[in-house]
């Protein structure tokens, strides 16, 4: 079963099985987790028997446990106010386990809980860990679900990894081969949420779906490709995880680096998951690496200042909680690269992000080259052409827009760039839903078409590793800055410049 496949056509139910939450009183599970296990459950898309174990250190019996859940559902549901059938149908299957995530009785009570469950709902030893804990938890995680025994036995056994997968090659490497050495690769769920995504979804039915642009989706045709994740948020309250983290590695990495794969791997075979995947790490593969003396030329990061976002004040990111007053992690990254494959030789793309931007959007444009220099574009035509741009809108107002050039009504010859537009909202009318209902969902059925096989993340790491050692060797000298609510340092527009190409407006 394939979810770009058939879940469009007939609605898959999974089959009766325990998810078990390591993190369950932390921000993942309250935002987005619990919330989008309600949204199934209103959806009547989870298994007929269902139960969930929240495992934390917090304080908590199963009642207490519950609350908390339901007002967490409350809040960030899309189906709100909850529905007290469905929300009490849920409820009776829920149970918390309190105890420390490296002492071997958190699983000899977990493992007494869940054959409570398993009993009681019928849920066929099937279980599905969530690793919603710090990464430097994950190891210590799956290695008492190996001594207890509770990563074997009847039923299937699954478990989801979030984000970041690693710090490094070398920690991606190794969190790979631990998590190998005690569950089946098919097992094993690397999350990333942009691929839950809608949009992100529909980059592949986009390409392969119609007939009109893979032909010209190629070097002959485009000129660049320029990938653009803005947020006008700072870090908030995630000052200590982010200062390890930086820009780079919090988005870069992993989810710019899947939208990257998808834009320009080859179509697959088929719409197996593996043939998706071998694809994606097929381009993966392909990423000129950057040497150390392209870095400099090819890269940029640079930190938030304090400025204005939407007209109020924000502080410096070296003034947000739990930052280090000389920090050099990087709140902004640019880098160029190419692709060395048939298809993208000598195509540059262009990948953005930063916290703290003038507006908050993600979208993927794709530039074809402007039309041959003669009559309309001739060198001494009055009114400059324009590239044609497809933009993928990722987020927000999700659709897919043409920009192309028009003639202006009139009697003189005059053009202009217009826009043909398709907007999810307008077209399809329906909430979309949120990612990680996509993703628990398929978890739960087996299906990893959708989350990162054991080489995607190790490839992507290949490419940014020496990246992100040059950026560390020399952070007091390269790091430059941008004011809050501005579109970055003017290093990122030079970025372009050089190549007299411009970022585009979001
Ligand atoms: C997370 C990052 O993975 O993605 C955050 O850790 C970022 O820093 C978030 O804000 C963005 O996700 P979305 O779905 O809001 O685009």
């Amino acid at each position: 079963m394939n979810p770009l496949r058939e879940g469009l056509v007939r609605q898959r139910v999974p089959e009766p099985c325990t998810l078990v939450i390591f993190g369950a009183s932390g921000d993942l599970a309250h935002r987005k987790l619990l919330p989008a296990v309600y949204s199934l459950a209103h959806e009547g898309l989870l298994p007929p028997y269902f139960s969930i174990i929240g495992v934390a250190s917090t304080t908590h019996t199963d009642d207490s446990f519950r609350e908390d859940m339901k007002h967490a559902i409350n809040q960030f549901s899309r189906y709100r106010p909850i529905n007290e059938i469905v929300w009490s149908a849920l409820a009776r299957g829920m149970h918390y386990v309190q105890g420390n995530f490296n002492d071997p009785q958190t699983y000899k009570k977990l493992q007494l809980i869940f054959e409570q469950c398993d009993l009681e709902r019928r849920t066929g030893g099937n279980k599905l860990f969530y690793l919603s804990t710090a990464p430097s938890q994950f190891e210590s995680i799956t290695s008492q679900l190996k001594h207890s025994r509770l990563s074997e036995g009847q039923g299937w056994q699954r478990v989801v990894v979030e984000k970041p997968f690693g710090h490094d090659l070398a920690s991606a490497r190794e969190l790979n081969s631990h998590l190998r050495s005690i569950f089946a690769e098919n097992e094993i769920f690397r999350i990333d949420h942009y691929l839950g995504k809608e949009t992100v979804q529909n980059i592949l039915v986009l390409r392969f779906a119609n007939g009109i642009f893979e032909p010209i989706w190629k070097n002959n045709y485009i000129d660049h490709v320029q990938i653009t994740v803005a947020e006008t948020l700072g870090v908030g309250r995630r000052g200590v995880y982010y200062e390890e983290a930086g820009a780079a590695r919090d988005m870069m990495q992993n989810h710019m680096m899947q939208l990257l794969a998808l834009v320009a791997m080859e179509p697959p075979v088929n719409l197996q998951p593996e043939s998706i995947r071998d694809e994606k790490v097929k381009a993966l593969r392909a990423l000129h690496p950057l040497s150390e003396k392209d870095i400099g030329s090819s890269s940029v990061h640079a930190q938030y200042t304090a400025g204005y976002i939407q007209n109020e004040r924000v502080p410096s990111y070296r003034e947000e909680e739990k930052v280090s007053r000389d920090s050099t992690t990087e709140t902004f990254a640019a880098v160029r690269l190419f692709i060395d494959s048939w298809r993208w030789a000598g195509v540059p793309f262009y990948l953005r992000h930063g916290k703290r931007l003038a507006k908050s959007g993600t979208e993927i444009s794709v530039f074809f080259k402007k039309s041959p220099g003669v009559l309309f574009n001739a060198a001494d035509s009055e009114t400059p052409i324009e590239n044609n741009v497809l933009t993928l809108r990722i987020q927000p107002n999700e659709g897919v827009s043409l920009r192309m050039e028009a003639k202006v009504p009139g009697q003189v010859l005059q053009i202009q760039s217009v826009k043909m537009d398709f907007q999810y909202g307008t077209e399809f009318g329906s909430d979309s839903p949120e990612a990680y209902e996509r993703l628990l969902l398929d978890a739960m059925i087996g299906d990893p078409t959708l989350f990162i096989r054991h080489d995607e993340a190790e490839q992507s790491w290949m490419f940014f590793d020496p990246i992100l050692q040059a950026w560390k060797a020399s952070d007091s000298q390269n790091l430059v800055t941008y004011p809050a609510g501005t579109w970055g340092p003017p290093e990122s527009e030079q970025l372009l410049a050089g190549d007299n190409r411009k970022w585009r407006r979001l």
